[in-house]
């Protein structure tokens, strides 16, 4: 009975270590052309390691430690900076903020005919985290009148949030997209990564042309409209299922500075802060 315990175990350890995500399964069944893979060799031509720029933060979200140390597990870092972008002024400091609890693939890799589903994941080993509130960095303010005294230690109890805070909100844990239940992303650790992280260092410009019109070839250019992810009807996060509380799904798909995007309607629009109160 053990025995039969123990080798059901390994086989299930071998396949998940074996198994591939989406993503690998996509690149192992594609086959760049020629317009694409030229079209990669001028963008690695052109790819220099842009030193970071000091004045890429804007206020409110006051200038954070220039590199994202929690970035570092991503494949998409082998190469990329983190934060990895810099194009986009009206855009990029929110989407390097939001690369702070939200998977690259999250935005970067849907495709149309599969359906994927959101979960948090470790990405330092890949490990699923369970769905619970304290993960969101939007909490419920809770007035201090509610805090009750414990009458044998005279201590206040700690309130939910305050706890949260305390814990500090795990910078490792991501929103992944995920398809039959397995991670689509790849890691840092997966024999394919390693290989270009190789190339990418040592390999000549054809090659690594190649490589990276491979690996880009599933994903997309840009990033989906804020109003996909803050919004109440057909979201592409279920949030409720990544653990929101009723309060969090409110702030989260009413959130104002979202609603503010929504109202460019191209790259140069300006639109003064002042008709936010319109
Ligand atoms: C082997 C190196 C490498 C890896 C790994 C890599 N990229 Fe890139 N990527 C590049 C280069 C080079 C460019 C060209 C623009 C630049 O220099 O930043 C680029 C461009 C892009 C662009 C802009 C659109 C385009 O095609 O020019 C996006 C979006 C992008 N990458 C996303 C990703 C994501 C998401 C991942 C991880 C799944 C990833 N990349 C992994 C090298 C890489
Ligand atoms: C919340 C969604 C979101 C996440 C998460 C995200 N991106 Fe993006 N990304 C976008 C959008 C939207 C654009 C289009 C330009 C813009 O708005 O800044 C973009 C553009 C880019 C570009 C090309 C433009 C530029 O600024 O250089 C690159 C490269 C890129 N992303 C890489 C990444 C990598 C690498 C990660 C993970 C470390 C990542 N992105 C995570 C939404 C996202
Ligand atoms: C892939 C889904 C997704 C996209 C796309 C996206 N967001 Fe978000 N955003 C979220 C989630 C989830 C949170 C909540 C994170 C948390 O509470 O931990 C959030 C949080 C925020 C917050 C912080 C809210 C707060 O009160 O702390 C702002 C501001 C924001 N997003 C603005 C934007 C803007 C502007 C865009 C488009 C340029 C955008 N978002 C695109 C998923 C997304």
């Amino acid at each position: 009975m053990t025995r039969l315990f123990i080798i059901l175990l390994c086989s299930s350890l071998y396949s998940w270590a074996h198994a591939e995500g989406l993503y690998l399964q996509m690149l192992n069944n594609t086959q760049p052309s020629s317009e694409q893979i030229q079209k990669s060799l001028k963008k690695v031509e052109e790819h220099k390691d842009i030193a970071l720029r000091e004045d890429l933060e804007v206020p409110p979200f006051h200038k954070r430690n220039k590199q994202i140390p929690s970035l570092g597990h991503s494949f998409c870092t082998t190469c990329h900076l983190s934060p990895p972008h810099t194009k986009s002024v009206r855009s990029r400091t929110f989407m390097n903020m939001h690369t702070q609890y939200i998977a690259c693939e999250t935005c970067h890799f849907r495709p149309e005919a599969v359906q994927l589903s959101y979960q948090w994941q470790d990405t330092r080993d890949g490990s699923l985290v369970q769905a619970r509130p304290e993960l969101f960095r939007v909490q419920k303010p809770v007035k201090k009148t509610t805090q009750s005294i414990q009458p044998d230690t005279m201590k206040p109890e700690p309130l939910p949030w305050q706890e949260a805070k305390a814990k500090k909100i795990n910078p490792f844990y991501k929103v992944t997209p995920f398809y039959q239940q397995q991670a689509v992303v790849l890691g840092r650790n997966n024999a394919f990564a390693q290989e270009t992280k190789k190339l990418w260092e040592s390999g000549g410009v054809k090659e690594k042309a190649a490589r990276r019109a491979l690996i880009h070839a599933p994903l997309s250019e840009k990033g989906p409209k804020c109003q996909a992810c803050h919004n109440e009807e057909k979201s592409l996060l279920d949030l409720a299922t990544l653990g929101a509380t009723a309060y969090q799904m409110d702030k989260i798909q009413n959130n104002i500075i979202s609603q503010f995007f929504a109202r460019y309607k191209d790259e140069k629009q300006q639109i003064r802060i002042m008709s936010l109160l319109r």
